[in-house]
């Protein structure tokens, strides 16, 4: 670890984020929806579980590492796709797969980065791509080529934000797209001088002020400037005749993401897909959301060892990890966790949040006298 960083757990370095952040980016990067009931409801199902550990195991050597999708992982975790990482730290997508890299855990890129995917993917390490479909699908059609190109192993498609969410906060914090200058968002921004010069002072240097790099460059709007006609992101069309497109496009690994109902669960198997992430967005989308640790039950009783179960929303340490596990995950995605590091201190902080992470998890695994990964399960919960 960074010695020099002194964050002892997640919390620590979402501190640190806060304080380094302009008000209207941390909102961004932090917020969920109308009133955050989502947001604290996923964080309620962790803090409602506790175990029944067992004892005499002999824990000396605990292993956290595990398989997702055939491959090893150092761990049961790999980072979520979160777009506009490079709004929090100068080249953030890059810093982000670099440290998952290091880690030895799977990144996935947002549809939404502001580096493009070949730059992100030459960062190494197992790489995966999370599509939103642009209004224009032969756009979306044409990124999941490239990806598939550049050898990516796995899709994720996102489907729990149909329409746009409702962020009210960014009528109140002066951010919102296209970006229009103003008394509050100037003030806010010029009272973070390290973020203005260490993010937009080195993007100025360098040609100017990120975009969405995965679209072609005469759609590649500023941030100042509305998105081009086709390419705003639009789902509200999206059905299952969709995914069966996309099943027929891509030979790898075909993973729906924001499925909480069963029935879909069942559905994505049906269809040819190889995984689904339990997932709410992070209480970023429909803020009236069932928890995700409370959605997960059902659905790895509809599925479980039948397809890979991911899982995300509210992951803030190793015991959360442990949680998701026992109540049926194999493995779960973080997105805050890796931005608050990655806002506090790049790729060093990213690394920092992974660390954390992993010597959290195999601390409860000890605790709970699990050796190995296989070795939670639901009889460990109290
Ligand atoms: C700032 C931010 C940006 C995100 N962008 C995307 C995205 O582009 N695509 C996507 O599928 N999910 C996106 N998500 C959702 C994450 O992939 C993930 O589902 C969520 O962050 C999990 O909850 P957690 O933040 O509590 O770990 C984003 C989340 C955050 C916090």
């Amino acid at each position: 670890m960074a010695a020099d960083l002194a964050c002892w757990n997640v919390a620590d370095l979402r501190e640190r984020a806060r304080r380094r952040l302009p008000n209207g980016i941390w909102e961004y990067a932090e917020r969920g929806t109308e009133d955050e009931c989502g947001m604290a409801r996923n964080r309620a199902a962790f803090e409602r579980v506790a175990f029944r550990p067992r004892v005499l195991r002999g824990v000396q050597s605990v292993d956290t590492s595990t398989e997702i999708f055939g491959k090893q992982s150092a761990f049961p975790l790999a980072l979520a796709p979160t777009g506009a990482a490079g709004l929090l730290w100068y080249k953030g997508d890059l810093a982000l797969a670099r440290a998952a890299a290091a880690a030895g855990v799977p990144f996935t890129i947002s549809s939404a980065s502001t580096m493009d995917l070949e730059q992100i993917a030459a960062a190494g390490g197992r790489i995966w791509f999370q599509l939103y479909y642009w209004e224009d699908r032969s756009l979306s059609h044409a990124v999941v080529d490239r990806a598939r190109d550049l050898g990516c192993e796995a899709l994720f498609i996102t489907l729990d934000m149909p329409v746009p969410p409702n962020r009210e906060y960014i009528h109140r914090n002066g951010f919102g797209t296209p970006f229009r200058l103003n008394a509050r968002n100037t003030l806010d921004v010029l009272m973070h001088p390290r973020w203005l010069a260490g993010v937009m002072g080195r993007y100025a240097l360098d040609g100017g002020v990120p975009t969405q790099a995965n679209l072609p460059d005469r759609l590649r709007a500023k941030v100042t400037k509305g998105a081009p006609p086709g390419a705003l992101f639009k789902q509200d069309d999206l059905d299952w005749d969709a995914i069966s497109v996309l099943r027929d496009r891509w030979p790898g690994k075909l993973i729906l993401k924001g499925v909480l109902h069963p029935e879909d669960a069942e559905r994505a198997l049906a269809l040819g897909a190889d995984g689904v992430v339990v997932s709410n967005h992070g209480g970023r989308a429909l803020d009236s959301s069932i928890a995700t640790l409370d959605a997960l039950p059902a659905v790895a009783a509809a599925v479980g060892g039948r397809m890979t179960i991911l899982f995300d929303s509210g992951v803030r340490r190793g015991s959360d990890v442990v949680k998701a596990l026992a109540f049926g995950a194999d493995a779960v995605l973080a997105g805050r966790a890796p931005l608050y590091g990655l806002a506090a201190a790049g790729e060093a902080g990213v690394s920092r949040a992974l660390e954390l992470l992993r010597a959290e998890t195999a601390r409860t695994m000890a605790m709970l006298g699990a050796r190995s990964v296989a070795e939670i399960d639901s009889r460990l919960l109290a």
